[in-house]
């Protein structure tokens, strides 16, 4: 059965490093994206990456309206020129809010939870919320785009 996973918070020194790539889905990969996709859905996240729960590798799960999809070693290979803001806020950061300019739309490729090789294209909400975990992987944090007050 799957566990929920204690969810890390700013300013633990976790979440500023950078995340390990994955040389291969096992097991124990498949066994954490299980519980990583409980613990998102449980806290009404829209998407989690491992560092955020303590493992600086590169995984990150995210909540599609077809249910949750998990990508390993995921990469932006695509970006459009074009910006839009939006409201964010983290898991990783309780009560905090900001608007944040991401991508309007992107590619990326990943590999599943069974190592294979997938792209996927995504734009609006989609489109931010890979942004905003595959920046989790490379220890920036949505704050870090805010005016300083
Ligand atoms: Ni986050």
């Amino acid at each position: 059965m799957p566990k929920l996973l204690i969810i890390i918070t700013h300013p633990n020194p976790i979440l500023r490093k950078k995340s390990a790539k994955i040389e291969k889905a096992d097991e124990k990969t498949r066994r954490l994206i299980l519980d990583m996709e409980k613990t998102m859905l449980e806290f009404d996240g829209v998407g989690l990456a491992a560092p955020q729960v303590g493992k600086n590798i590169r995984l990150i799960v995210i909540n599609t309206k077809d249910g949750p999809i998990a990508m390993v070693n995921p990469k932006i290979t695509r970006k459009s020129w074009r910006k839009e803001l939006g409201e964010e806020g983290c898991l990783s950061l309780p009560g905090v809010n900001g608007n944040v300019k991401r991508h309007k739309k992107i590619r990326a490729v990943y590999c599943d939870a069974k190592n294979k090789k997938r792209g996927i294209k995504a734009e609006g909400l989609l489109a931010r919320v890979i942004q905003h975990e595959i920046d989790h992987l490379n220890g920036v944090l949505f704050i870090d785009y805010l005016p300083a007050r």
